[in-house]
Formats: C-alpha cells, sequence, structure tokens
C-alpha cells in the first residue's frame, strides 16, 4: 500500500458512492447516514467476506504450502463471534456476506453457521467453495439461507488439475457444481485463476465449457498473496489477452454491472450461450469502486486484502468490549481504507497474510 492518502486511486472510477443494493429495513445505515461505512473516498462498504477457517483440504500450488501451518483453533473466532460481528455490521449497513475461507466446508458446524447468518437478514449470503465437500452440503446449506456459491476449478484437465491443487479431483468438483445447482444454489459461478505457462493454454477450454454448462467462468489475475511467495509479475496473465483470445473465436460483448462494485468484468457470448467474466485485479485494479471489508478466521478485520493493518474484533470481543465498540472498531477500520493497494507501485509491499489467511 504505497498510495498516500488523498491521491489519485488506482482503477478509480467516481461514479459510485453509493450502493445499489437495496436500503436495509430500518433505512438508516445503508441510505447514506453517518452510520454507514463510508470511507474517506466516498466508497460505502456494504459487503462482508468472513473468513471462518484458515484450514483447507487442497494445497494449490498458487496459495498453500505443502506443509503449510494453521492457527491453533482456539485463535479463530468462534461461531457465536462472527455471528456477533456481522450483526453489527448488518446495523451499520452491511448487506451482502459471503463465507470464504481457507476452505469454509472443512469447518465443523458450517451449516449451523449460515443458518445464523442468514437470520441477521442480509440481501445477499454467498460462499466460495473448492468444492471438494460441497456435494452433501449443497441441500443443506440451501435450507439453511444460503444463496449462491463460487466454485473454483483450474483445470478442465484432470492430472492438471491434481498437480495444480496438488490434493482433489476434478470429477468431484464437476459433481459439486451439479449437486448446487440442483440444491438452488446456482447460477454456479467458476473461478480460474490463470498462472502462466501452468494453466493459462485453457482459455478457449473454460469459455466452451461456460458455452456449455451456462456456468459463468471468471478468470481471476494471479494476485501477489500466495503463501509461497511464489508471484512474479511474469506469472500473471492479464485480462486484456484473455479476452483478446475468446473474442476471436466468439463475439463477446460487455454486460452492464448490476453492481458497480462487482468485481468481475462480465461478458456474454454474442450468440446468446452464457457469459464470462474477468477479475483483473492486477493490470486494471477495481479499488475505486471496492466497497468489501473483510474478517479475518482469527478475528482481524481488514479493510483490504493487500492492507497490512489490521484490527482484532475477536480480542476486543474477549476483552468484554460492547456492540457500540465493535461498531466503532469497523468504522475505523473503513476510515482507514488506503485509495488503491498499489500492487503496481513501486513501493509494494506484499502482505504477511495469505489469501487463504484473509479470505478470498
Ligand atoms: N491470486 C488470485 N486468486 C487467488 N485465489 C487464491 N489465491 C489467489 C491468488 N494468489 C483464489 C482461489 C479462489 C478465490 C477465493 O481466490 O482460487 O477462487
Ligand atoms: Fe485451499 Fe482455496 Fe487456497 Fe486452494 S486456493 S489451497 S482451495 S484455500
Amino acid at each position: 500500500m504505497s498510495a498516500p492518502a488523498g491521491s489519485t486511486p488506482e482503477g478509480w472510477a467516481p461514479v459510485r458512492l453509493r450502493s445499489t443494493r437495496r436500503p436495509a429495513p430500518d433505512g438508516g445505515a445503508a441510505a447514506g447516514t453517518d452510520a454507514a461505512l463510508c470511507d474517506r473516498y466516498g466508497r460505502i462498504h456494504d459487503d462482508l467476506r468472513l473468513s471462518i477457517t484458515d484450514r483447507c483440504n487442497l494445497r494449490c500450488t498458487y496459495c498453500m504450502p505443502d506443509g503449510v501451518e494453521f492457527q491453533p483453533r482456539h485463535q479463530l473466532l468462534r461461531f457465536e463471534e462472527i455471528v456477533r460481528v456481522a450483526a453489527v455490521a448488518h446495523r451499520l449497513g452491511v448487506q451482502a456476506v459471503r463465507v470464504t475461507g481457507g476452505e469454509p466446508l472443512v469447518r465443523r458446524g458450517v451449516v449451523d453457521l449460515v443458518a445464523a447468518l442468514s437470520q441477521v437478514g442480509f440481501d445477499d449470503l454467498s460462499l466460495t467453495t473448492n468444492g471438494m465437500l460441497l456435494e452433501p452440503l449443497a441441500r443443506p446449506l440451501a435450507e439453511a439461507g444460503l444463496r449462491r456459491v463460487n466454485i473454483s476449478c483450474d483445470s478442465l484437465r484432470p492430472d492438471r488439475f491434481t498437480a495444480i491443487r496438488r490434493r482433489g479431483d476434478l470429477g468431484t468438483v464437476l459433481g459439486a457444481m451439479d449437486a448446487a445447482e440442483a440444491a438452488g444454489l446456482g447460477p454456479v459461478k467458476v473461478n480460474v485463476v490463470l498462472v502462466a505457462g501452468v494453466n493459462d493454454d485453457e482459455v478457449e477450454d473454460f469459455a466452451t465449457f461456460a458455452r456449455t454448462t451456462g456456468r459463468p467462468v471468471r478468470f481471476i489475475e494471479f494476485m501477489p498473496l500466495d503463501a509461497p511467495g511464489a508471484w512474479q509479475r511474469e506469472a500473471v496473465v492479464d485480462a486484456a489477452s484473455v479476452l483478446r483470445r475468446i473474442g476471436r473465436r466468439w463475439a463477446l460483448e460487455p454486460v452492464a454491472a448490476a453492481d458497480p462494485s462487482a468485481p468481475a468484468e462480465r461478458y456474454r457470448f454474442v450468440d446468446g450461450a452464457g457469459e464470462i467474466g474477468v477479475i483483473a485485479s492486477v493490470t486494471r485494479p477495481f479499488c475505486g469502486t471496492c466497497n468489501r471489508l473483510r474478517l479475518t478466521a482469527d478475528g482481524a478485520v481488514r479493510n483490504c486484502l493487500f492492507g497490512t493493518d489490521e484490527v482484532s474484533l475477536r480480542d476486543l470481543m474477549r476483552q468484554g468490549a460492547d456492540d457500540a465498540t465493535l461498531a466503532d472498531a469497523l468504522r475505523a477500520a473503513v476510515g482507514a481504507k488506503l485509495p488503491g493497494h498499489g500492487i503496481n507501485e513501486p513501493g509494494f509491499l506484499r502482505p504477511a497474510r495469505s489469501m487463504s489467511m484473509i479470505g478470498g
């Protein structure tokens, strides 16, 4: 984070000072009163990412080293602590919650947690998963109030899938996509992290997959958040080249975003066969419209994936803090948010935590 406060944020597009999501029933916070989580650049934070565990049943090469060590369980937030923070955030105007990890489905009792979060009354409740454990959980999760899932899948070739993820198998993940749709958790978005020389020869295959299954495939630029520190700029497959390649085979047209804060730029196939998206976090940062706030599995609030500051809400809660104190801490985190992540600037410092610890 090297951009000085007050400079032009990366990817700044001063089109959105307020979310398009409908205001909370109390009308207050989300409608832009003092209570809203609005930062110094006018960005209203109404989207909360909850990482509920740093553990994972896979070891994707771009994310976790094989011998990764996880945090002791007592350091993780208990479910009631997670729900308490979510409820405080909801009163401050947060409308959407995404449950992430690590791999959220490895945490025992995740269905109960989803049910409790659903009771808080968010407009949207979603989950990002690697799909390995989803098949039997899809229906219970849907019944608990989950609305939709994003499933990660970095290769459509079984051998390569397992090589990238070091464990797991493609068949299980494809089965999970079917199960999610059958349970009403669709449309299932498929996340593909492209790494140059590893899976970038599958761009057209994934586009075909999007066309034949109707599942929006989103190509994500590899970000410097990998725990092993393997990221290099040369490994990033830029979104523009992905769009060029797909566009050479099939005509594409942009889809107007229903939510201007959504990081994916969406494109539909002109012949009507589905859509794809790109998440160009590195080459076309979308910090200017970022509406996200994150809670790590150990209870730290973070205002940016790439931020270096954190405040431990877990420590506050375990010291007996009341909800007003938690609300102040959330407001302070948003108030301290910088305009952009600074990946493309010379002084960029990569965060000490990886994606699996922060929560995508
Ligand atoms: N860069 C980009 N995406 C990543 N993910 C995990 N690590 C990285 C990284 N370094 C993806 C996962 C998942 C989502 C939560 O983030 O594959 O789709
Ligand atoms: Fe697990 Fe997701 Fe990281 Fe892969 S990318 S190791 S599935 S947390």
